[in-house]
Formats: C-alpha cells, structure tokens, sequence
C-alpha cells in the first residue's frame, strides 16, 4: 500500500481528497494544525478504513520539518504528498485600502507557507512519487475585493511551475492543481449549486492525478468541471 500525506486535511477539499485516497487504496496520513479537527475527520472517515494523522503548521520551517518527521516516523515512506491548505487570506476589500504590513503579514502566511511545504516535503517523497500542491482558479482571473486571494494564487502558481523546472528530470514529480470552480464540501454543502465540483470530484481526480502522472504531465493542471473529473484538460485544437 502506497502512503500520500495530506497536508490541509480536514479543510473542504482535503477531507474529499482524504476520503477518495483512502477509496482509491492509499493509506493516508492527514495533517492539520487542530488536532480536534484531525480527531472528527478521522471519525468521519471511519467507514473508509483506518486513518493516521500529524498536527503542524507549514508557516515556519520548524513547524514543517516538525511534521514531516512524524510523519516518516509514522509512514516509514512517503510515495505522494498533497498540500491543500488555504491560509487566512483577509476580508474582501480592494487591495489598496490595507497597509503595507497587513498585505506583507497575508504573503507571508500564504506564499511563503507554500514555499516551505515544498521545500520541506519534496525531499521526503520517494523517487518516482508526486508533490501536488492544491491552488485555485483566481491564479488566472481577477475579482474585485478578493486582490490577496488573486495575488497569493498567482504567486503560488508559479512558484510551483519554478520548482517544478528546478527539479526537471529528479527523482520526484511535482504539480499543482488549480480548482476552477466553488468546491461544493463540509461548510457550505446545504448552498452549494449543482454546477460546482464537490469535494469528492476533487478527490477522484487527486487520485487520478497521482496514479498517472504521464498522463497529467502538468507541471499546472487546472480542472474546471464534474464532466472533466479524472481526465486532463481538454487541449485547444492546433
Ligand atoms: N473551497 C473552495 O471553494 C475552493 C475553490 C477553489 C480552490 N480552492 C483551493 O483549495 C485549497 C484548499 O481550500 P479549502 O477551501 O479546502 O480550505 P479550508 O477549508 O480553509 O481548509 C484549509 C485546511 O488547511 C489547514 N491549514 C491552514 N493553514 C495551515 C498551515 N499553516 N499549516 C497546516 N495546515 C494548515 C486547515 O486546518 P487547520 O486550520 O486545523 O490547520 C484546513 O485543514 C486552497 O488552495 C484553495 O485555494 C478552494
């Protein structure tokens, strides 16, 4: 059995994520900062199988390496990890109206967290494994009031495109998968629309995603649509 750390694990997409991985035959260690979150998640998916989990927090160095330590002591062997976390990113407000140190304080807990997960975790996977960082779809258009969340998408989008080019032709693949579209999952599924992606879509096409990544060759995936769910984007026409 393969093991996949999922870092974000009891947020809306993590828990479909942990849940379709664990369908999909991966033993799946979770990881959160809130153990309390950790422990209902695991209750939640107890029909699944048996679920492990870390508490940490990949704002610092320290706090990474904290969890990535538990969780080879625990796994033995990390094959895949997916990073879904979703830092607090501010009320809406146009970008202009927030001071410089509350805009560098939102960075910080977003890009640069993004940053260390990848530093801290893509050593640990074993040769041949996925690094799939979750990110979403405002990386590519804007909307008014939401100009950090616009930002920190972008920035982490091609942070991870400039890692995953670092690391060309090493030993461990590395993607990051834009959600274009509401996700449907634990907060908000009494309101959601039928056109959005559940959080289980999001977890069959993680699933998808790792068990091929020649056919998701990425290193930027985007799904946008339940009929795309666990197949690659539709290429333009040439
Ligand atoms: N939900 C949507 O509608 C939607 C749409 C498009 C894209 N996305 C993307 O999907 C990803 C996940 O979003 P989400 O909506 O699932 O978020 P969420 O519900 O807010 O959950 C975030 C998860 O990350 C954990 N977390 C946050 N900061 C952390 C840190 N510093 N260290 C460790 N864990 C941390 C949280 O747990 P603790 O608080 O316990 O640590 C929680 O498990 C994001 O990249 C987001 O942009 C979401």
């Amino acid at each position: 059995m393969k093991n996949v750390l999922v870092i974000g694990a009891t947020g809306d997409v993590g828990q479909g994520i942990c849940g379709e991985l664990m369908k999909a035959g991966w033993r799946v260690i979770a990881a959160g900062r809130a153990a309390p979150k950790l422990d209902a998640l695991k209750s939640r998916l107890a029909a699944k199988g048996s679920l492990d989990y870390v508490t940490g927090d990949v704002s610092s160095e320290s706090g990474a390496a904290a969890m990535r330590d538990a969780a080879l002591k625990l796994a033995g062997t990390l094959d895949a990890v997916v990073t879904t976390v979703n830092p607090d990113k501010g009320e809406p407000m146009p970008i202009l109206q927030r001071s410089a140190d509350e805009l560098t304080e939102l960075l910080r807990g977003n890009i640069v967290a993004h940053f260390v997960a990848a530093k801290t975790f893509i050593p640990a996977i074993v040769k041949g494994g996925m690094y799939l960082s979750i990110g979403g779809g405002m990386a590519d258009f804007i909307v008014p009031g939401m100009g950090v969340a616009n930002v920190c998408q972008a920035g982490q989008r091609n942070l991870l495109r400039i890692v995953a080019r670092e690391a060309r032709g090493g030993p461990v693949h590395i993607r990051e998968l834009l959600l274009v579209s509401m996700i449907a999952g634990e907060s908000n599924r009494a309101k959601a629309e039928p056109s959005w992606l559940t959080d289980e879509d999001c977890g069959r096409h993680v699933a998808a995603v790792l068990a091929q990544p020649d056919v998701f060759a990425g290193p930027i995936l985007a799904v946008r649509s339940r009929e795309q769910v666990g197949k690659p984007e539709p290429q333009p026409a040439k």
